[in-house]
Parts: C-alpha cells; structure tokens; sequence
C-alpha cells in the first residue's frame, strides 16, 4: 500500500470555513497532507494588498489543524514544482479559482481542483468588517 502525499497552498488570512472545507477534502484524497502557506511578499504580489495576519500567525492556525501534517512558507508561485519534488507529493489540490493555472506540474504529479464553498472568502469577510465601522 502505498503512502499519498496531498499538497496545497493557499494564504489562508482570516481563517473560514471555506479554509476549513478545502483543507479537509484535500486531506481525503491521500494519507498525508502538506500546505504550502503564501508568504506576506507574496499575498501582495498576489492580491495587491499584504494580510490581516503575517505569515507567522497564518502557519500557527494553519499547522495546528488536525487534517494537516506539513506547513511550509511559499515564497513563489514559480517554485511550485520544486515545492511537490521536496515535499514528495502525488496530488496537487487547488481551488477551482486556479482551474487550468496548474496543470503544468502535470508531468510531476496529479493535479485536482476543488469546487469552492460559495459565499465566503478572505475579501468579502475583510468588507464587511470595514463596514460595520
Ligand atoms: N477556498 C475555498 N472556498 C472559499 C474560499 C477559499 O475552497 N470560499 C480555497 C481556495 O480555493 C484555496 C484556499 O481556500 O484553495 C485558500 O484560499 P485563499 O485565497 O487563501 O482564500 P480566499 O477566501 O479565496 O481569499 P481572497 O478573498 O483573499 O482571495
């Protein structure tokens, strides 16, 4: 029987359940679960705004999660293929937001993109925060 790596990334700023969704269903599609958290240069070089929580405090939330394993930092979206490579992973799992944007480490490892939960994200929650004044 062999051991299934799952791998992820995400930047996972003001945790919800979309997160929590994500992570889970990845974590079922093998034995181990790896997550690449973005790093705080590249959420802004991603979504053009730094995050509410620095990548420290993200990696916290995120390796204290039970389906989760393996945290690391992602400096670059480039470094993806030698981000599985390193980590040994069989499975890429991505949001259906990427769809199509990673197959190129098709040649590495499967590559699986997940439906996303409606109505939440990061962006809508940081909103409608500022809105309650
Ligand atoms: N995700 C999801 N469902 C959501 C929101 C996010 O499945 N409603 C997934 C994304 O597809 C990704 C992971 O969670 O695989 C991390 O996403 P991230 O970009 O950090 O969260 P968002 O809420 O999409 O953040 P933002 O609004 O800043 O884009």
């Amino acid at each position: 029987m062999s051991n299934r790596t799952v791998i992820t990334f995400g930047t996972f700023d003001v945790f919800h359940v979309g997160h929590v969704r994500v992570l889970q269903r990845a974590a079922a599609l093998g034995d181990r679960l790896v997550v690449g958290v973005s790093a705080d240069a590249l959420n802004v070089a991603k979504k053009g705004r730094p995050p509410v929580f620095n990548q420290d405090e993200r990696l916290e939330i995120i390796s204290a999660l039970k389906v989760v394993d393996e945290v690391f930092v992602e400096e670059s979206l480039e470094l993806k293929r030698d981000y599985i490579i390193e980590h040994g992973a069989d499975v890429l799992v991505m949001g259906d937001d990427w769809a199509g944007k990673f197959d190129w480490v098709g040649d590495v490892c499967e590559v699986v993109y997940l439906p996303r939960t409606p109505s939440v994200s990061t962006t809508g929650l940081i909103e409608h925060i500022a809105s309650l004044g």
